[in-house]
């Protein structure tokens, strides 16, 4: 079936997560960060990451934003810098407008312009999304940004999946969903979406059932996929 709605993931596949810790790392006042923020930042969305699935497995919801101060949190007292209560402020004060990775706007364009539905689907709570949405500068290149919230539950739950079908009225098989996150492009192609996983750090495929169909290593192809497909 072609494609007719092509779905970001928002945190790593459209905005930089990295972008935080990188810039605070660049600005003065906060000791040798600028030696450790790439293990704080790892660490950070290890944790973040790791705390929703641990959440949605034990039927514990809470929004993203919490998610994000624990992961820092546990990253930073691992990192021997949990007293610099400055450094945290200015980390979490980023995250609301971390950078969009280069191409997204010309890559959203492209896909609006050759007649494709466009939309976010994230873990984030709609503020954040709204924060990092207006930051970048794309709000008017996306017909719609979804939140995990609206269902109570973090990815990989089909519950969340299925606001893509509820929003669009598309079969699964129209959907091109894209994702940095091996796992999330995984359970999107066992859920019956079109996948791209992008790598850009040149991770294994994750030992899952499933196996996305696309791998690229950034975003700037998609259209050209989507014509393809
Ligand atoms: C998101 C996280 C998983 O945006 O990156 O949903």
């Amino acid at each position: 079936m072609p494609i007719t709605t092509c779905v970001f993931d928002a945190y790593g596949t459209l905005f930089d997560v990295a972008s935080a810790a990188r810039l605070a790392a660049q600005e003065p006042g906060f000791g040798d960060f600028g030696s450790r923020w790439q293990r704080v930042s790892e660490l950070w969305r290890l944790k973040q990451l790791q705390y929703s699935w641990l959440r949605a497995v034990a039927g514990a919801h809470c929004d993203f934003w919490e998610v994000t101060q624990n992961g820092l949190d546990w990253a930073l007292e691992a990192t021997g810098l949990q007293g610099d209560t400055a450094l945290r402020q200015r980390l979490l004060d980023l995250y609301w407008e971390l950078q969009a990775y280069p191409e997204v706007p010309a890559m959203l364009a492209t896909l609006k312009s050759a007649g494709l539905n466009t939309a976010i689907l994230s873990n984030g709570a709609p503020r954040m999304l709204d924060g990092a949405v207006r930051s970048a500068g794309i709000g008017d290149l996306l017909d719609d940004v979804l939140s995990v919230e609206s269902v109570g539950v973090f990815k990989p739950a089909a519950a969340v999946y299925d606001l893509v079908g509820e929003r669009f009225g598309c079969a699964r098989d129209a959907v091109l969903f894209v994702s940095s996150n091996g796992w999330d492009a995984g359970c999107a192609t066992g859920y019956g979406f079109t996948t791209v996983w992008v790598n850009r750090a040149q991770e294994p495929v994750d030992r899952l059932p499933w196996t996305p169909p696309h791998i690229l290593t950034d975003l700037t192809a998609i259209p050209d996929l989507v014509r393809k497909t």
